[in-house]
């Protein structure tokens, strides 16, 4: 009788995980995600739709398999220090769409920000995605940050034909599957900044974080 009903359940649990598997899910046993990233099959998906989180594989890309940029060391560079809340007027080589609407000076921003249209220096993270009232933002960090001592905001407009420009091309041609090629860039570079208030942070845990 056990054995029966053993059986059953079997069979029903069978049932079941037919009825309700979800197709796309094959393609994560295949093991798509390199490098130790996480294979995620997307609910509404294909067979062919998965994401890969490559969160902390040092890895990007959509397999994982692309080595993140590494950081930039432009040789000469602007900086912003000895500030606190406050933005660099960066004026572009080229305009930038940001939706439908043309941006030419960026703001290079001490609390992780930056902007365009509108120097935008709040210290208060707001959830995204923003409201209208806000400035088009980039957010590679957003919390309160005091640039004094080495604290350093350093940012630079970097030409198509430097090596570095070579460089994130070859990234990017990687990562996307596509041919790059850049006409400038911008990169910060927020140098070994602590949030606001924390004096031991430059010993145990400051931050230094790019865009480009
Ligand atoms: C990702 O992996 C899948 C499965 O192995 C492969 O078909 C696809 O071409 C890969 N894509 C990239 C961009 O490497
Ligand atoms: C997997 O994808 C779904 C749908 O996009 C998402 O809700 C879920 O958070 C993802 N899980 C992980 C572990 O990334
Ligand atoms: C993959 O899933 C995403 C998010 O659920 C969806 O927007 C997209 O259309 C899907 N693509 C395919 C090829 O099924
Ligand atoms: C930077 O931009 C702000 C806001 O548009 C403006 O008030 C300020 O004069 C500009 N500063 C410089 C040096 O261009
Ligand atoms: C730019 O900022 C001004 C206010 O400083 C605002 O009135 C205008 O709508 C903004 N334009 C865009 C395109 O964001």
């Amino acid at each position: 009788m056990f054995f029966f009903i053993f059986r059953v359940v079997c069979f029903l649990q069978l049932i079941i995980s037919i009825v309700f598997s979800q197709p796309g899910c094959s393609i994560c046993q295949m093991s798509p995600c390199q490098n130790g990233g996480t294979c995620n099959c997307t609910l509404d998906s294909a067979p062919s739709n998965y994401t890969c989180d490559c969160t902390g594989t040092g890895y990007q890309g959509i397999n994982c398999t692309v080595a993140q940029l590494p950081f930039i060391h432009p040789p000469s560079y602007n900086l912003l220090m000895n500030q606190d809340d406050d933005c660099a007027n960066v004026t572009l080589p080229t305009s930038v769409q940001i939706g439908p609407f043309y941006y030419k000076i960026a703001y290079v921003c001490s609390n992780g920000l930056v902007s365009f249209n509108t120097s935008y220096a709040s210290y208060t993270p707001e959830l995204f995605p923003l409201s209208v009232e806000f400035p088009p933002v980039i957010a590679p960090y957003w919390d309160d940050i005091v640039l004094v001592g080495s604290r350093e905001l350093r940012y630079q407009v970097i030409s198509g034909s430097s090596s570095i420009a070579t460089q994130v091309n070859n990234f990017l041609t990687s990562y996307t599957g596509k041919p790059f090629n850049l006409d400038w860039l911008l990169w910060a570079y927020w140098y070994n900044v602590c949030p606001y208030t924390d004096d031991s942070c430059l010993t145990h845990q400051s931050n230094f974080f790019q865009l480009v």
